[in-house]
């Protein structure tokens, strides 16, 4: 691994007391040895700065798809960078890259959807949709089609737009535009199926939704925003057909479906987008970042309909948003060499299969007394730990169970991601069968080791 060695952890921990690290426990944080120094990493494996090799078992933060250290699309920014190194997409200006990329990927996502927004981050990604909605029905003469239908236990974000459209989890003592978003129910059959066969759960969704319509009127919801399959919420599959079914009555109302693919596009899935090859229907708008550059360099896109655009490129208007870095060069060229390595290694073909295997792999643990549930789909999997397997009782908070089982699996060479009583698991997408293998083995030895210490 090609690292530095000469770091001192505590040095960078000094210099690291004047940073603000995010969705954190800053009051844990003063305490020495929570923080963990990331110095290096290559393919599937991280190391920190006391030497110890990882595996990056959360890719990143459900980004790192084609794995680190990659030459192809380190070299492609470089060459980007020397040639031209930054100019704006603002009023009539382009350049060859951005253009491309808008293309590329005009080319892979399904149907109509050929017009691209980029931003440079998932939230903003999500805010664009909602903005360049809110415009369209403006256009059109609607201007009170505003209202955004979500979930409980959707993430879009942390910007004061995408956090409302956030479960309201993840904005205890926080603020949030008010008024503007409306909560569906959580798709989670196995938390919230209470009695019901997975089909009629899938029912009960779609009436709330029709109840929903019903009650704020059609006439003043701009859209439904939802995760193919919910991630930052505790990787929640919603029931068979859900989307495609939602989608139906959406598409009856006049109510534009935004499928937020932050995560589950670019192969985590098995597919370059989830939406239509994994749920069987085509949205409106499509909002993706993170796999797209497999985190090389931040970038989002908001790809959205030709009837959406058609709309908002009619005479009399103007396009009013825009971000300084939307298509930054070095962005664009990480996200084409990213994606060209991924069509040349059929990474996302690939996925399907070692995917399934690490998704069996994890699913292997359900018969430990304390996991409740283990959920998902390939490389996008969460584990829930329960008190009490018949009743499903939580742990409470302060066992914080998450925390000790990450702890306990990063002693033995794996990052996990703690979410409450969920340890979340999205690596990179070139593990091999023997670190699939590994991950299994040492989630097994971590369960069993924070269950004898209970
Ligand atoms: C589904 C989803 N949407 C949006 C976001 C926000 O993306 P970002 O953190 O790049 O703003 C995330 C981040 O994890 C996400 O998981």
């Amino acid at each position: 691994m090609n690292i530095k060695t000469d770091i001192s952890t505590d040095a960078v921990l000094t210099a690291d007391t004047h940073l603000i690290q995010s969705f954190a426990d800053l009051n844990l944080l003063k305490q020495d040895g929570a923080r963990t120094v990331i110095v290096g990493a290559e393919g599937a494996m991280v190391r920190d700065s006391e030497g110890n090799e990882l595996i990056d078992g959360i890719g990143g933060l459900w980004c790192s798809n084609v794995g680190h250290g990659r030459r192809e699309i380190i070299d492609a920014i470089t060459k980007q960078l020397n040639e031209l190194d930054f100019y704006s997409t603002f009023y009539n200006f382009t350049h060859p890259t951005a253009a491309a990329l808008a293309e590329k990927l005009a080319e892979l996502a399904p149907g109509q959807l050929n017009k691209v927004y980029f931003g440079n981050s998932g939230s903003v990604a999500n805010d664009s949709a909602v903005r360049i909605l809110h415009h369209y029905n403006n256009r059109l003469g609607r201007p009170k089609k505003k209202k955004i239908l979500s979930r409980i236990g959707a993430y879009h974000g942390s910007t004061h737009l995408a956090i409302a459209m956030t479960t309201p989890a993840y904005s205890v003592g926080w603020d949030h535009v008010e008024g503007l978003v409306h909560h569906l129910k959580s798709p989670h059959y196995w938390r919230e199926g209470d009695g019901m066969t997975e089909a009629e759960f899938c029912d009960a969704l779609v009436e709330d939704l029709k109840d929903t319509i019903e009650r704020l009127g059609a006439e003043n919801i701009a859209a439904f925003v939802a995760e193919p399959i919910q991630g930052a919420g505790g990787v929640v599959v919603p029931p068979e057909g859900y989307h495609a079914r939602m989608a139906k009555v959406c598409a009856d109302n006049d109510i534009k479906y935004i499928a937020d693919e932050v995560v589950t596009a670019f192969g985590r899935l098995g597919h370059f987008f989830a939406s239509q090859d994994v749920f069987g229907h085509t949205p409106d708008i499509i909002n993706t970042a993170k796999g797209l550059t497999s985190g090389y360099q931040p970038l989002s896109a908001t790809i959205v309909s030709d009837e959406i655009h058609e709309v908002i490129s009619r005479p009399g208007g103007m396009f009013l948003h825009g971000m300084t870095y939307s298509g930054h060069p070095a962005a664009a060229a990480a996200g084409l060499a990213n994606i060209a390595l991924m069509e040349k290694e059929q990474i996302p073909e690939k996925a399907r299969v070692t995917g399934k295997l690490f998704e069996n792999t994890l699913r292997g643990l359900a018969d430990l007394d304390i996991v409740g549930e283990v959920r998902g789909s390939h490389f996008m999997m969460g584990v829930e730990f329960v008190r009490d397997k018949e009743t499903r009782e939580s742990f409470a908070p302060e066992d914080a169970i998450g925390l000790k089982l990450a702890r306990a699996a990063q002693k033995r060479g794996l990052i996990a991601r703690p979410l409450g009583n969920i340890l979340i698991l999205s690596p990179t997408l070139i593990l091999t069968e023997a670190q699939i293998g590994q991950i299994g083995d040492i989630l097994r030895e971590s369960i069993a080791d924070v269950s004898r210490n209970l």
